[in-house]
């Protein structure tokens, strides 16, 4: 694998691991790609720009002007070169002024402008790591949709020992040369997924709904939108946020909102994804007021909804793959072996009520992939690592 031809802005900051950025320069040109330095002023304490410069056959820049000519520096037309932007090693003080705005070197203007995805390698002291302020501003980092490359734990230039150390450089390569090699495999191809709960309402104030929290719904999207697909996001009443630019989020309510949002967008998709815990009734009959409390037992009539899963399974045309969910407490092969039938999906996604750590409201999963012909079981991990699984997947049937 190699990064051939890939332009690479390579933020530097002001930490000792800064001696490390010319090993990781090497290890980037050595896979072909092209790296720009970009070093705050005191960036240039801990190595010099001859180093970097030498390393990378062009001039570093620090200062918005070239001191010697008076040259701009343009933040906006690196924004617009690179591919990647690379921030390694990057202070507590520089992930805060990323995550606030502070434009105040050439360093933070760059990232500002940046269109290529950001990768974040912080490097400092334990302590400093692991304060509220370090993690909050990595979570904003986050939620902007930046990549953050976890730093290590050992022995750290004050002598104490724990996490905080920046990622070894050979581990930077990889990382990006992952990204590169996944982030284009989708390119092209609109999928659909549905996550979340959704609530059935009874009166004004109260609903049927269930504990599905959307995370593993969201962590497709993202992972698809990661890799090139254009994705439509119909989501019932969740708390949570959509990061990626290409995730075009729909929120809806009931089960009937869901089908109708899904049916729309599934026409032209490519995929379907459906990994929301539908409501399979529904009150026959929604109060116009708040039910008052009776004696008497209160008895709410309920209906059946549309199954969205068998409605787009039964149009599904030529080429559209449609991939479920089987959330089951029992008979777990035959229940979702059945599903996958009755509903034409191409692969289903099995998760056990009784496997610890999968299923709703945590951060985990352990799923079995389930086709016509296999059984693939997979072990516990994160709902990130979950959806790659899951995209993979989809992935190989595209091409098939
Ligand atoms: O039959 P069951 O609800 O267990 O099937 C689960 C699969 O069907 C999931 O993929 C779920 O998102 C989908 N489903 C649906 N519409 C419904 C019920 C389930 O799309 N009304």
């Amino acid at each position: 694998m190699n990064m051939k031809g890939k332009k690479i802005v390579l933020g530097i900051t002001g930490s000792i691991a800064a001696y490390k950025a010319a090993i990781l320069i090497r290890g980037l040109i050595k896979k072909g790609a092209e790296v720009q330095v970009v070093i705050t002023p005191s960036g240039k304490e801990f190595i010099t720009p001859i180093t970097l410069s030498t390393l990378t056959s062009k001039p570093v820049i620090s200062e918005f002007f070239s001191q010697r000519d008076g040259t701009w520096h343009s933040h906006v037309d690196l924004g617009l070169w690179a591919d990647a932007m690379v921030i390694a090693p990057a202070t507590a003080s520089t992930i805060g002024k990323m995550a606030h705005g502070i434009a105040d070197n050439m360093l933070i203007t760059t990232y500002l402008s940046m269109k290529a995805p950001v990768f974040v390698a912080p490097a400092m002291d334990l302590d400093m790591f692991a304060h509220p302020s370090t993690q909050k501003n990595l979570e904003i980092l986050r939620s902007y949709g930046n990549h953050i490359i976890e730093p290590a734990s050992g022995e750290l230039a004050s002598h104490l020992v724990g996490k905080g150390r920046m990622e070894e450089p050979e581990k930077i390569v990889e990382v990006l040369e992952n990204f590169f090699a996944q982030q284009q495999d989708l390119q092209g191809k609109k999928v659909v997924i549905t996550a979340g709960p959704t609530y059935e309402k009874i009166d004004p104030v109260r609903f049927i709904g269930n504990y599905s929290s959307g995370k593993m719904g969201f962590a497709l999207a993202e992972e698809c939108a990661s890799r090139g697909a254009e994705v439509v996001l119909v989501s019932g009443p969740v708390t949570l946020q959509v990061h990626h630019p290409n995730i075009k989020r729909v929120d809806v309510e009931s089960a009937q909102q869901m089908y109708e949002a899904a049916k729309e967008a599934f026409e032209d998709a490519h995929a379907g994804i459906l990994c929301a815990a539908v409501a399979d009734f529904t009150p026959d009959i929604v109060a116009d007021h708040k039910i008052k409390r009776e004696k008497d037992d209160l008895v709410i009539r309920l209906k059946p909804t549309q199954d969205i899963a068998a409605s787009l399974g039964a149009s599904k045309k030529d080429g559209q793959i449609l991939v479920g969910f089987a959330l089951e407490t029992n008979d777990e092969e035959a229940n979702a072996k059945g599903k996958l039938e009755r509903k034409n999906f191409d692969f289903i996604v099995l998760n056990s009520l009784n496997d610890k750590g999968a299923g709703f409201r945590v951060d985990t999963n352990k799923i079995t992939i389930i086709d016509k012909v296999s059984e693939t079981p997979y072990p516990l991990k994160g709902k990130a690592e979950v959806a790659k699984d899951i995209i993979n997947r989809l992935a190989e049937s595209f091409k098939k």
